[in-house]
C-alpha cells in the first residue's frame, strides 16, 4: 500500500483541465488564465468559461444571460419550504434542504447526459442565490424581493437581498468575490462534490455534498468567523493585544494559512485592494485598518519570528469586504457557496465525462483480536 499521508496532504488524487494552483509562486488559474485577469471579467463570463470551457464572445454571453435570468425564480412549493424552516435552521441548512426540494422537482431528475447536467447547473446556479436571499428576507420578517430580470446576476442578488438596487462599486465588489470563490482545484467541497459525483449520483446530491463540507470552520466557514473575530475586536486600537493573546494562546487566526499557499493566496491580494476601495468609498477605514493590523501582527509574530508560511487566504479580507456590504455575518458561509457552485458543477461534469469510482484505502491501527476465542466465549454465557 502506498504511503500515508494524514488529511491527504500533497496527494494527487486526480486529473483536473478546470484550475491551476502553484502554491509556491502564488499562481492561480481557471482553464488556464490567471485570476487577475479574470477579476476584470463578469461573473457571467467565468460561469462560462467553467462550464463551457470558452470565454464567451457577445452573442453566446447575451444568450447564457437570457436563459439564466428568466429561472431565478422558485416554485411557490420551494417557497414554502423555506417559509416553513427558515426560523430553525441556519443559512447553509436552508440552502441544503431547498435544493435537495428543488432536485426533485427537476424536470430532468433521473437523466444523467450531459446536455441534462448542464440545464441542470444553469437551474442550480440561476436559483440558489434566491433561496439564499428568501431565506434571510422571511428570517429579518421582511417581504421576499423577487429577482429582478434586467439586473446581472450579482447585483440582482443584493437587490433581492435588501431590496434597493447596490451601487456600481457594490456590485462589482460582490462580482469579484463571486469570481474569486468560485473555483479553486481540489480543496475539502469539491473533493466532497466529486467523490459524490464518482458514484453516479445526481448533480444536485453532489452539490449538496460540497454545501455540507464548505460549512465548517476551516474551510468555508471561515469567512463568518472572520466577520466575528472583527466584531469581536471591535476597534483598531484594540486589534494588536487581541492578536498577540490570540497567538500567545495557541488559537488560530481564521483566515490565514492554507494547505497549498506557501505565499500569499492572490485571491487574497485582490481582496485586499476592494477593501480599501469600498472603505474609501463609504468613507469608514475601520474594519479595513483593523484588518490590516492583524495582518501586519499576524506576519511579523507567525511568518518572520516563527518561521511560519500563515500568511492570510481568500477568507480574510472577504469578510471584511461583508462588513462593508452589511451583509449578515450568518449569511457569510451561503454566500460563499453561491459563488463556489460553478466550480463544483463543473467538476461534477469533468468527473462523469470520465469516471472511475473514487474509493481510497485506510491504514488500519486498530487491534485484531483472536475473535474465534472471544465469540465462542460470548456463545457460551
Ligand atoms: N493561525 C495560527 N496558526 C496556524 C494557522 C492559523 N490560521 N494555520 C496553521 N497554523 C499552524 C498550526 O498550528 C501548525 O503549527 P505547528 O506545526 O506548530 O503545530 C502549522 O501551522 C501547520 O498547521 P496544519 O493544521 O498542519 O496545516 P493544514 O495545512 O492542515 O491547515 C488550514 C490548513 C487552512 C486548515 C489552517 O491553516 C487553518 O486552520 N486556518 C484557519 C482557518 C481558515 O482560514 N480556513 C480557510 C482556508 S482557505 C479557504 C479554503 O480553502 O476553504
Amino acid at each position: 500500500m502506498s504511503k500515508f499521508k494524514k488529511g491527504l496532504e500533497g496527494i494527487i488524487a486526480l486529473e483536473t483541465e478546470i484550475s491551476y494552483i502553484d502554491g509556491e509562486k502564488g499562481i492561480l488559474e481557471y482553464r488556464g488564465h490567471r485570476i487577475e485577469k479574470l477579476a476584470e471579467l463578469s461573473y457571467e463570463e467565468v460561469v462560462h468559461l467553467l462550464l463551457y470551457d470558452k470565454l464567451p464572445n457577445t452573442e453566446e454571453l447575451n444568450e447564457f444571460f437570457n436563459k439564466t435570468k428568466v429561472i431565478r425564480e422558485l416554485d411557490v412549493r420551494t417557497k414554502e419550504v423555506i417559509h416553513y424552516h427558515n426560523f430553525n435552521i441556519e443559512a447553509m441548512d436552508a440552502l441544503m434542504t431547498a435544493l435537495a426540494h428543488i432536485s426533485q422537482g427537476d424536470p430532468d431528475l433521473n437523466v444523467n447526459t450531459p446536455e441534462a447536467n448542464i440545464r441542470k447547473a444553469l437551474r442550480l446556479i440561476a436559483k440558489a442565490p434566491t433561496i439564499v436571499a428568501y431565506y434571510q428576507r422571511i428570517h429579518e420578517g421582511k417581504e421576499i424581493v423577487k429577482p429582478n430580470e434586467l439586473l446581472p446576476h450579482c447585483s440582482n442578488f443584493l437587490y433581492m437581498l435588501r431590496g434597493e438596487v447596490p451601487t456600481k462599486l457594490e456590485s462589482k465588489i460582490l462580482d469579484l468575490d463571486f469570481i474569486l470563490s468560485t473555483e479553486h482545484e481540489l480543496n475539502a467541497s469539491t473533493f466532497a462534490v466529486r467523490v459524490t459525483a464518482s458514484t453516479l449520483s445526481d448533480i444536485h446530491s453532489a452539490v449538496i455534498s460540497g454545501i455540507g463540507t464548505l460549512k465548517g470552520v476551516l474551510h468555508g466557514g471561515a469567512r463568518l468567523a472572520v466577520m466575528n473575530m472583527l466584531d469581536e475586536i471591535g476597534s483598531p486600537k484594540k486589534t494588536e493585544e487581541y492578536i498577540m493573546n490570540m497567538i500567545n494562546t495557541k488559537q488560530r487566526i481564521m483566515g490565514f494559512g492554507h494547505r497549498v499557499y506557501r505565499v500569499v493566496d492572490p485571491r487574497a491580494n485582490i481582496f485586499r485592494d476592494l477593501a480599501k476601495k469600498i472603505a474609501e468609498e463609504k468613507k469608514d477605514m475601520k474594519w479595513y485598518d483593523m484588518a490590516t493590523k492583524i495582518e501586519e501582527v499576524v506576519t511579523r509574530e507567525l511568518v518572520e519570528k516563527q518561521g511560519k508560511p500563515i500568511y492570510m487566504n481568500v477568507d480574510f479580507y472577504s469578510g471584511v469586504i461583508y462588513k462593508y456590504l452589511e451583509i449578515p455575518p450568518k449569511l457569510a458561509t451561503a454566500i460563499f457557496a453561491l459563488g463556489r457552485i460553478t466550480g463544483w458543477l463543473a467538476h461534477a461534469m469533468e468527473q462523469y465525462s470520465d469516471n472511475r469510482l473514487i474509493r481510497p484505502r485506510a491504514k488500519y491501527i486498530g487491534e485484531h483480536h483472536s475473535q474465534d476465542k472471544e465469540i465462542s466465549k460470548l456463545t457460551k454465557d
